[in-house]
């Protein structure tokens, strides 16, 4: 069982699901599962994204890698820094409490700190964080030069979901059934039609295509005149993620660290998320003219940037320092937990490589 909201969260999902409900409607009957996502994560003042909740860290809902402590920061500090030249600047997406823009800043120095936040929510509490030391822009700037980095962002970004039925491929999207949402299919079509041609997968089978996070490295692309592009979530590349096994997706939802499978349990109160296929946005960044800079799991990542030498600085006798470090360690490399799922994936342009971070355990073939 998943614990009770209290009565105000209750009263401000039941808004979201009317608004829901009424786009639905608008729409004649349907919405794609990408809309429904946008707009249970994302609709101003009550989307999971846009509304009041903790959402990170402990009291919230899920726990980040900048949010366990400072060593992911400061390892991937050394990864940024290495890529910075002069008058560079640093982008980071959706930058959540802003615990990774405080100890880059502070690693860094870098002439400008760049916050892209969708969650005007999320951003005012940035802003409270980091005062000064960063700017906020709402949109990409062109001719960028310097670092982006998305950390846990491409992850939250809508996922169109699909079926492969014995009929053909289905577009699972959301409807109105017996007075609640609920999952309604429909004959893919255009674009998720071309998308899910691509892939080979058994009969029956459930999953989702991130044609929204492909965009976004369309974009991205276009802008990025010269300077690298960190991408690290959980995902796989597309013949591990369109595996026979997981022929039921990797939709997952969050609420107070409980992880399930139901993305119409109370709109608006739970975090949504589908594992990034990398192979797709390293394949979108390739057709906007981007170079793949090298593709690994986020332990290979952090152990090439050094992350055993920053550890190994700190006094191990000095227990109550040194053990939430351990363990922030253990975290963060053990393929039991994020060391192995975690991927990270850097494309860019102009930038002399192999990267540091990469030095050791490339998988780009993979990709
Ligand atoms: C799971 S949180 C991760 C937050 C933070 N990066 C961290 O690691 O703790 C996802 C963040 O991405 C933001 N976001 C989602 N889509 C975005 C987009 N297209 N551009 C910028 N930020 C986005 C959300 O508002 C939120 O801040």
């Amino acid at each position: 069982m998943l614990p009770e909201p209290d009565a105000d969260a209750l009263a401000a999902s039941a808004r979201l699901a009317e608004r829901i409900r009424a786009q639905i409607a608008q729409d004649g009957g349907w919405i794609s599962f990408a809309r429904y996502m946008e707009l249970a994560l994302y609709e101003p003042a009550l989307g999971y994204y846009a509304g009041g909740a903790a959402k990170l860290g402990a009291p919230g809902d899920f726990t980040t890698a900048p949010e366990m402590g400072r060593l992911f920061a400061q390892t991937l500090a050394r990864q940024v820094g290495a890529l910075l030249e002069p008058g560079d600047a640093v982008l980071e997406f959706g930058a959540g409490s802003g615990a990774l823009a405080a100890t880059l800043i502070e690693a860094l120095a870098p002439e400008r700190y760049l916050i892209l936040e969708t969650s005007a929510e999320l951003a005012a509490r940035q802003r409270e964080r980091l005062g000064t030391r960063a700017q906020w822009i709402d949109r990409l700037p062109e001719g960028f030069r310097g670092v982006m980095i998305a950390n846990e962002v491409a992850d939250a970004m809508p996922v169109h979901a699909l079926a492969w039925r014995g009929g053909g491929v289905m577009e699972r999207g959301v409807a109105q059934v017996d007075g609640r949402l609920a999952w309604a299919e429909r004959p893919a079509a255009s674009e998720v039609l071309a998308a899910a041609r691509r892939l080979e997968v058994p009969v029956p089978y459930e999953s989702e295509i991130g044609l929204v996070s492909r965009a976004w490295m369309k974009l991205l692309a276009a802008r990025l005149a010269r300077g690298a592009l960190l991408v690290i979530d959980y995902g796989f590349p597309e013949r591990e993620y369109y595996h026979p096994q997981r022929a039921m997706g990797t939709l997952m939802c969050h609420y107070r660290h409980r992880a399930h499978g139901d993305p119409f349990f109370h709109p608006g109160l739970q975090d949504i998320t589908a594992h990034v296929d990398f192979t797709a946005l390293a394949r979108a960044a390739r057709e906007g003219g981007l170079e793949v800079l090298g593709y690994c799991n986020q332990a290979q990542f952090l152990v090439n940037c050094g992350v055993t030498d920053i550890l190994g600085a700190e006094d191990a006798g000095d227990a109550a320092r040194y053990a939430p470090r351990a363990a922030e360690a253990q975290k963060l490399l053990s393929p039991a937990e994020m060391g192995e799922l975690f991927k990270v994936l850097a494309v860019g342009r102009g930038v002399p490589h192999p990267l540091l971070g990469f030095a050791s355990g490339d998988r780009s073939h993979t990709l």
